[in-house]
């Protein structure tokens, strides 16, 4: 051999173990590039049925029952510590230390035993001083001082975390800064240090929930997609309660739906809206509730974090939320929020389309009694002729229908029926079609007292499921109802009129959610007491203004 080429060998054979050894480095440095959450995050976190009352055999028996049910191999693949796992106080160097009680071998063994059964390890801090639970928080001291974000993602990247979680309690804001500014100073500076440590975490922001309610909301929904993967917006699911294990809990269900499904537009691949934890097979929930959970969660692309007690879960609730042809609804490329068909007092309709060109239509039953529904393909946008057929799989059923006019069910009190449908040629491609909501500031929690419906009588009204309230954005941005009118900015207001292709006829709809006509510039407006049937005017758009935010069909 020359000993020119030997030498390159042996050059060779001297860099090969460093270059492998820097492998996971660079994999991980790569991992920065590539999407983060592509799909919604799943998994399981302890909160909603164990609060504070955990150790690290909890969330170990927990782990593997994932494993051993199957449902870790169904995508529900991290395993998130939330809440109470750190003492009060960091330790001489300044980090964060695991509860001894709790985790007596430490966290890192913890985060070890996770990835040793195939999984992802989650963890949970707080963009404040202390955590809800008045543990040591990562944020700046109340009075201000340093904030520990780059220190607790070193120590987080250490022990191996793969999703971190970061509440919003007790966020310290300075004289002259808003609360909003603060929270953002804060999730921006955590977002820079996971950035820094150069392990891809995904980082779930909870600092819209803190503004729930207040015009200031929407101005945070549009700044959380520039730091995290997914966000919650709102309250709690109800938690389990061991002294009263079959209280229901279905109304949080429904509440937390309510407020997440008109949020679409913030939503996309790498950016989650975060409807908080499946409860669905945990007490307080019927197997109807657990199939609603799941369908409803999966219509809207939320991501799917169970939160109950795996090892007791029910071989029918397994098979609920196991259910791969749901879950593939959730998981679909596209991820796209479902679009609010019609909601009438008992029945909610909701479509999505999907990647492969399917669509996936679900129906809930929000009321106490069995209702019967038909759903044709134009109420979806479809082209409403007689040759429009659809092939249509009931997801829980497994049963498939050919070449069928319309979907018909019979839904039990508060369950969902879901179907993945493929339809034919003549049905052309949907509109965009469904309603067009305005949600009120209403502190009921009720899904029906959440929402209003623009109605095609030129007014926002209660929801009533009817033809009125069904609407068709066009590609142009013409609203046009239903019995083919378009909403036109006219002297007078708004009013409805036979469609032309002209500036007053077309509508910019904004991230934050305001409908701004493109000819006099100014935003729709619901007008009168938010309670009363409200009529429609033109008005200059102002900044979060309830009466000016609306939600269209995806
Ligand atoms: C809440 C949060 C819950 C849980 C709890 C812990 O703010 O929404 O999911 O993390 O804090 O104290």
């Amino acid at each position: 051999m020359a000993p020119a080429k030997r030498s390159l060998i042996l050059v060779l054979c001297f860099l090969a173990p460093v270059l492998f050894s820097a492998v996971p480095w660079l994999r991980a440095a790569s991992g920065q590039g590539r999407l983060l959450a592509a799909t919604p995050p799943m998994g399981w976190n302890d909160w909603a049925h164990y609060q504070c009352g955990f150790t690290a055999q909890a969330i170990l028996s927990n782990a593997r029952a994932l494993v051993k049910t199957g449902l870790a191999a169904r995508g529900y693949n991290t395993v998130t510590i939330d809440d109470c796992w750190m003492l009060k106080d960091r330790n001489a160097s300044g980090n964060l230390q695991a509860d001894p009680q709790r985790f007596p071998q430490g966290m890192k063994a913890v985060a070890g035993a996770i990835h040793a059964l195939g999984l992802k390890f989650g963890i949970y801090e707080d963009a404040g001083s202390a955590t809800c639970g008045r543990f040591a928080g990562s944020g700046q001291p109340q009075g201000g001082g340093k904030d520990h974000f780059l220190k607790d993602a070193r120590l987080f990247a250490s022990w191996g975390v793969d999703y971190l979680k970061l509440d919003g309690c007790n966020v310290y804001a300075p004289p002259g800064s808003s609360q909003e500014a603060a929270y953002r100073k804060a999730y921006a500076a955590e977002s820079a240090a996971l950035k820094a440590v150069g392990r891809p975490i995904v980082f779930s922001e909870s600092a819209p929930a803190y503004f729930q309610g207040t015009p200031e909301w929407y101005d945070v929904l549009t700044w959380v997609r520039l730091y995290g993967q997914l966000w919650r917006e709102g309250s709690d699911m109800a938690n389990f309660n061991a002294g009263n294990p079959n209280r229901s809990r279905f109304r949080s269900v429904l509440w937390n739906y309510a407020y997440n499904l008109p949020l679409g537009r913030f939503q996309k691949p790498g950016n989650w809206n975060d409807a908080d934890f499946i409860i669905g097979g945990d007490g307080g929930m019927s197997l109807a509730e657990s199939r609603s959970q799941l369908a409803l969660w999966s219509m809207m692309s939320a991501p799917l974090i169970l939160s109950s007690d795996v090892g007791k879960l029910s071989p029918q609730a397994i098979a609920i939320l196991g259910n791969r042809a749901v879950i593939a609804i959730d998981q679909d490329p596209l991820g796209r929020m479902a679009t609010l068909v019609r909601r009438s007092p008992d029945v909610d309709v909701l479509f999505k389309a999907l990647a492969d060109g399917d669509d996936a239509v679900a129906a809930l039953d929000r009321s106490a009694a069995p209702v019967q529904v038909d759903l044709r393909p134009s109420e979806f946008g479809f082209a409403a002729n007689a040759a429009c057929r659809m092939d249509a799989r009931n997801l829980w059923t497994g049963a498939v229908q050919s070449a069928v006019a319309a979907l018909h069910a019979r839904i039990a009190a508060h369950d969902t029926a879901i179907w993945r449908i493929r339809p034919s040629a003549a049905c052309g491609r949907p509109a965009r079609k469904g309603t067009i909501v305005m949600t009120t500031t209403s502190r009921r929690r009720d899904v029906e007292d959440y929402t209003r419906c623009l109605s095609a009588a030129g007014r926002v009204e209660a929801c009533a499921g009817d033809a009125g309230e069904s609407w068709i954005v066009t590609p142009g941005g013409a609203l046009q109802s239903s019995d083919a009118r378009c909403l036109v900015a006219a002297k007078s207001g708004p009013v409805l009129a036979a469609c032309r292709p002209v500036p007053a006829q077309r509508w910019r709809y904004t991230l934050k959610g305001n409908l701004i006509n493109a000819a006099d510039r100014q935003c729709l407006t619901a007008a009168g007491p938010a309670r009363k049937t409200q009529s429609l005017k033109l008005q200059p758009c102002e900044d979060n203004q309830p009466n000016q935010i609306w939600s269209l069909p995806n």
